[in-house]
């Protein structure tokens, strides 16, 4: 049986435990979706958004811990407009609050008609990861610094939906099989 060696990204020192802030996790994706992404009336799948959504989240999650980072929950995904094959999709995300280990990221999605310019919201979400260190185990990260009122009121509100998704975690995961 043959066995596969992935090479591991050297994230080198991990950052300081000094407050960042938010703008610095900030990282914007873009894609064209192709008829691989879609069903076939032309609608992409929201599967294929989730995917990316997942790929940019994570960027400002590693940005903003300089650590490898897991999804550990999709806390919230809205889909307000359909997207098309064809149009561009910029997904805009940054963390936008912190526990110990954790940090929430949220994302806004667009897409856009590349030959109109015609730009559609298309979904808000939240997503949590957790930064991990060598040993795979969970690492406490560098407390936000929220320096906008815009950015201030984000982080409330992040704060508000992680103390409820704990809550609501507590009681709702079965942790005994
Ligand atoms: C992430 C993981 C290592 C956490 O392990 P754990 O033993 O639960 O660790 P802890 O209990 O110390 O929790 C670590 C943090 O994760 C948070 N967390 C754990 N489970 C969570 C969940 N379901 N939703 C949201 N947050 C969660 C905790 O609140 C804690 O946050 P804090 O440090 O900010 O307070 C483990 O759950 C895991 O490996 N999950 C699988 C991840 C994965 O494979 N993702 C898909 C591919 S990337």
């Amino acid at each position: 049986m043959s066995t596969q060696t992935f090479h591991r990204r050297d994230f080198g020192e991990p950052a300081p435990l000094t407050p960042k802030p938010m703008s610095e996790s900030k990282s914007i994706l873009s894609q064209l979706m192709l008829p691989n992404d879609a069903n076939p009336m032309g609608n992409v799948h929201g599967g294929s958004i989730m995917k990316m959504v997942d790929i940019a989240t994570a960027i400002a999650a590693m940005r903003h811990c300089g650590r490898q980072v897991v999804t550990v929950a999709l806390d919230h995904m809205s889909f307000l407009e359909p997207v098309y094959i064809g149009d561009l999709v910029t997904i805009t995300s940054q963390v936008e609050y912190v526990g110990r280990t954790s940090m929430l990221v949220r994302a806004e999605v667009q897409a856009e008609n590349p030959a109109s310019g015609r730009k559609v919201h298309t979904s808000s979400c939240v997503l949590t990861f957790v930064a991990l260190g060598e040993d795979g185990r969970p690492v406490q990260v560098p407390p936000i610094q929220a320096d906008t009122p815009e950015e201030r009121q984000r982080m409330e509100a992040a704060r508000q939906l992680y103390e409820r998704v704990k809550k609501e975690r507590a009681l709702l995961i079965q942790t005994e099989t």
